[in-house]
């Protein structure tokens, strides 16, 4: 039994102006230690996923349909005290996206971590503190500068202190939303480190959501594309990046910049979809190359092709010997 296993997960945003089907019908599983990466353009349901996966979807969002099954028991049914009790942060924690800046600015560091570890177990003060000195240093900061305040503290050390404190709890899985967003390369590099070594050293899964494939092969064992609310390929890192097989996934890998390839870059033309209103069939097929008749009206279902998950026409023809 994987450690994870969402399905047919749907959250939807109920605004005045319509429903945006944010999340639409995503499956997908995750082992103890593995790390999964969810990729897509900005608006694709990322950071809905994520919300919905610690069950703190804002509203008018709401998860609608579907399962999120932890070590066998489905979140979607717990009562909201259960999860606050259970399940948050202690098995499943979030790095917001832009987290780094809403740390308290009159709030020293190591303050911020103990009383996020306060709030949910009933340890001294002293233990808490002791507990997030060595979160720092787990994280990479030195552990005399707990009592800094953030501005003292680079953006690539602010993103540390935020991890510091999703780890508080020891939890099992940690979402990190565009955890290197805004952090220049050299930084990035180090925190997508930094995360790698907690996952080896704490048996930690990972979930990084991100809009840039070509940060994730590193630190990735399984890849995840989303596409307008829905996952169209999921499959290994290795498959994902030697054989994209999605025409979407062929596109991002294709606007990917390569150390002496060619200059010009690809860049898929078109606008990501509109939710509330999202494309009959497959929600590509107006950006899409390849697209057929049935691509307009008929959703394609997910063909599995030697262990990869994919969800496109193309392959109900490649299935049929054509
Ligand atoms: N609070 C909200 N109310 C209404 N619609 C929302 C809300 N939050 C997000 N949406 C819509 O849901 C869709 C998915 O948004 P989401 O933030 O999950 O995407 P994302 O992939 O994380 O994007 P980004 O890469 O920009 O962070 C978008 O169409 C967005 O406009
Ligand atoms: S199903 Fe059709 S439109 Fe969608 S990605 Fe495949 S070929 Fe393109
Ligand atoms: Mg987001």
């Amino acid at each position: 039994m994987p450690l994870l296993e969402v399905k047919g997960l749907k959250i939807y945003y109920f605004t005045l102006r319509g429903v945006v089907k944010a999340v639409d019908n995503v499956s997908f599983t995750l082992e103890k230690g593995e790390s999964l990466a969810i990729v897509g353009e900005s608006g694709s349901g990322k950071s809905t996923l994520g919300y919905g996966l610690i069950r703190l979807v804002p509203p008018p969002g709401r998860i609608v349909e579907g399962e999120i099954i932890l070590d066998g028991t489905d979140l979607t049914k717990l009562p909201e005290s259960r999860i606050r009790r259970e399940i948050r942060w202690k098995r499943i924690s979030m790095v917001f996206q832009g987290a780094l800046n809403a740390l308290n600015p009159v709030k020293r560091v190591g303050d911020q971590i103990v009383d996020a570890i306060l709030a949910h177990e009933s340890v001294t003060k002293k233990e808490a503190l002791q507990r997030a000195m060595e979160l720092l240093k787990a994280v990479g900061i030195d552990p005399r500068r707990v009592n800094n305040y953030p501005h003292e503290f680079s953006g690539g050390m602010k993103q540390r202190v935020v991890i510091a404190m999703a780890l508080a709890l020891n939890p099992d899985i940690v979402i990190a939303d565009e955890p290197t967003t805004a952090l220049d390369v050299v930084v990035q590099a180090q925190i997508l480190n930094l995360l790698k070594k907690l996952k080896q050293e704490r048996k930690m899964s990972i979930i990084l959501i991100t809009h840039d494939l070509s940060l994730v092969a590193e630190l990735a064992d399984k890849v995840a594309i989303m596409y307008g609310g829905k996952l169209v390929e999921i499959g290994s890192s290795d498959d994902i990046y030697t054989d994209p097989k999605h025409p979407y996934t062929k596109g991002l890998m294709a606007s990917i910049p390569r150390l002496g390839g060619k200059k010009e870059l690809y860049w898929i033309p078109g606008n990501p979809p509109d939710l509330r209103s999202p494309p009959p069939g497959c929600r590509f097929h107006p950006r899409c190359p390849y697209a057929m008749d049935i691509c307009r009206v008929k959703e394609p279902p997910y063909y599995n092709i030697k262990g990869v998950s994919v969800a496109c026409w193309l392959f109900e023809e490649k299935k049929s010997g054509g």
